[in-house]
């Protein structure tokens, strides 16, 4: 029987599954020490102080995808396995970026508020089509892959940035692969952020980056720039992308993710040809159940004596 804290919530079935096979839950852990195991979201932070305080730590589960929470070097020096659910949430994520990049090109939050206040803004609101565009993805993914494929249905043209993706993958959905970053601003009008948050990619979409873009499509139409991320905050330096904005550099920004968070008072939410969304990738009923169920098998199989899947520092085992 293992000790299991839980800090960000998991999902009921997730927390039956654990106790069914034994294992001792708690939902509202005040220190980590004395823990076998602590499953976290994003919100719980594991710095280096808070694994070497807790040595009886021995696997920390990621109920999601971005590990960036979690100082993974502190934990391998420590012994402690890392694993997280890197495909449960997927599906969540894609239909999340097609539906804020759907709001961002017909400017559905901008005529919302409009409504609301009492404004008829037909004449003002002059969107334009996916069709006959390019989308630059930054990080090809299974998430990225996913909008592609709804993307092609459009008729949108897929290019992507990802030094780590092999050439087949991109082939097999007909995506012009760069391998310089800045070609992707370069070339589409519309770009999709997938990748992870790291020294590389911190403030990777800038004032120099957002400047390439085209804003006339691959079809001639001028539908100015569009700019979407549900990865990580931090990617898209956000007091530039305001500048952007309000320069019409960009026609569009939408963000479900943000360097802070909570996030609620950047000034970039106040522009009206922005949209947000406060971190809500995973947060379907479908993702969370697959999510928690998936972390539950992960650390059942742990505590059985076996490796389990999605192993995230692999050195621990040796
Ligand atoms: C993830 O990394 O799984 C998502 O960003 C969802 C989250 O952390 O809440």
């Amino acid at each position: 029987m293992a000790r299991i804290a839980i800090t960000d919530g998991l999902s009921k079935s997730a927390v039956e599954l654990l106790i069914d096979a034994g294992h001792e839950v708690d939902l509202e852990p005040e220190k980590l020490d004395g823990f076998d195991a602590v499953v976290i979201r994003s919100a719980t932070k594991l710095t280096k102080d808070v694994i070497e305080s807790a040595p009886s730590l021995r696997l920390i589960g990621r109920a999601g995808v971005g590990v960036d929470n979690i100082d993974i070097s502190a934990a391998t020096t420590a012994g402690i396995l890392v694993c997280n659910t890197p495909s449960a949430s997927t599906q969540s994520v894609v239909e999340l970026t097609i539906g804020h990049l759907l709001a961002s090109i017909r400017y559905i939050p901008t005529a919302d508020r409009d409504l609301r206040n009492g404004e008829w803004t037909k004449k003002k609101l002059r969107g334009s089509e996916l069709f006959g565009k390019r989308i630059g993805f930054i990080g090809f993914g299974r998430i990225a892959q996913g909008v592609g494929r709804v993307a092609k249905i459009f008729g949108m043209e897929l290019h992507a940035y990802d030094p780590y993706l092999p050439s087949e993958v991109a082939l097999e959905l007909n995506c012009t692969l760069h391998d310089d970053v800045n070609e992707i601003f370069k070339s589409c009008t519309h770009v999709a952020v997938h990748c992870n948050l790291t020294k590389e990619t911190h403030h990777l979409v800038n004032s120099h980056t957002l400047s390439l873009m085209p804003g006339i499509g691959a079809d001639g139409i001028k539908c100015g720039n569009h700019l979407v991320s549900c990865a990580r905050g931090g990617i898209v330096n956000e007091d530039d992308a305001l500048l952007a904005l309000e320069d019409g550099t960009l026609s569009s920004c939408a963000l479900d993710v943000f360097e802070n968070e909570p996030q609620t008072q950047h000034p970039i939410l106040n522009h009206p040809n922005f949209h947000g969304t406060p971190h809500i990738g995973a947060a379907t009923h479908e993702a969370q159940h697959r999510i928690g169920v998936e972390m539950a098998h992960l650390l059942i199989t742990y505590f059985d004596g076996n490796t389990p899947k999605s192993v995230v520092n692999r050195d621990v085992l040796g």
